[in-house]
């Protein structure tokens, strides 16, 4: 992506829709091509032993795990199908405990997961890196997430690069935006890059409200997370009224973002 800001607009013919199985294999091109070079992704996975084609099985697992349990939206061009794609998981209350089907769920993604390490290995990532990661990240959210309702969590956001800079992926997130303000709950992102997505995350509204720096002696990384207010809900209503929505999530974190990368 270009550092300097685009002035293109968005694309009038754009089509928003939920992901379905069919747009799986393009959705994972763009996420791909998108995180190409991704600083994070340099960071868990040694590049020499990166497979595209574990990250194809990874992302078409995980996809689909998210097409039950989360919210996956994407964009098409009348000249590429699937030119974005965002991920979000559903808000969950912050003390609420995960149900039986939450646990059948994330057993169903191991079993998956273990059979595609089985057969593909691991790729390259570097397990000891990502366990760190995910201590990290951890300890971040139980610092920043402070809202009892919770948090739509945008795991993934891809614009393809020749896409990229003409308004896509505002209103890709603004599909997610408008659920969460009706509800009246924030948004929340981990960006593997300050420099541009900060700027672009502030002018959706996001705030920049730390980073989680992930050292293991050779090598660091840092991931800036950002948090998007709700708005203020008319008339007085406490965000309570979250439970009307018909779009609630499980709120699991799936671990999307080292699976979206090419070598
Ligand atoms: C980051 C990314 C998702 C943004 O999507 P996008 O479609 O390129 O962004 P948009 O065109 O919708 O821009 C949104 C806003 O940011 C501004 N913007 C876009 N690119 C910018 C840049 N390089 N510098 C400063 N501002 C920028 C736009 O002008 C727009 O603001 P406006 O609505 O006030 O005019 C996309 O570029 C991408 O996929 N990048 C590579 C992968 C990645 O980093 N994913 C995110 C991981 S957290």
């Amino acid at each position: 992506m270009a550092d300097s800001k685009p002035s293109s607009k968005p694309n009038s013919q754009l089509q928003i829709s939920r992901l379905e199985v069919a747009d799986i294999d393009a959705a994972i091109t763009t996420i791909q091509l998108a995180f190409a070079g991704d600083p994070f992704a340099d960071w868990i996975y040694d590049r020499s032993k990166f497979s595209p084609k574990r990250n194809h099985a990874s992302l078409t697992i995980r996809m689909k795990w998210g097409m039950r349990n989360g919210h996956i939206y994407v964009a098409h061009t009348p000249e590429r199908r699937c030119a974005g794609v965002a991920m979000w998981v559903g808000p969950k209350p912050l003390d609420e405990k995960p149900t039986w089907d939450d646990w059948w769920q994330d057993w169903m993604l191991w079993f998956r997961q273990l059979g595609m390490n089985t057969r593909f290995g691991r790729g390259g990532l570097k397990v000891e890196r990502y366990y760190l990661w995910k201590e990290s990240q951890s300890k971040l959210q139980s610092s920043v997430w402070t809202n009892p309702e919770g948090y739509w969590f945008c795991n993934i956001l891809a614009i393809h690069p020749d896409c990229q800079g003409k308004g896509i992926g505002k209103k890709l997130m603004q599909e997610v935006f408008d659920i969460a303000d009706a509800e009246g709950v924030p948004c929340y992102l981990e960006s593997s890059k300050f420099e541009p997505n900060v700027k672009i995350y502030e002018r959706m509204k996001f705030r920049f409200v730390s980073d989680i720096k992930c050292d293991d002696g050779n090598g660091t990384c840092t991931l800036f997370s950002m948090i998007r207010d709700a708005p203020a809900i008319k008339g007085g209503e406490d965000e309570s009224t979250s439970e009307s929505s018909e779009a609630e999530g499980s709120g699991k974190d799936v671990d999307i973002l080292p699976d979206a990368v090419i070598p």
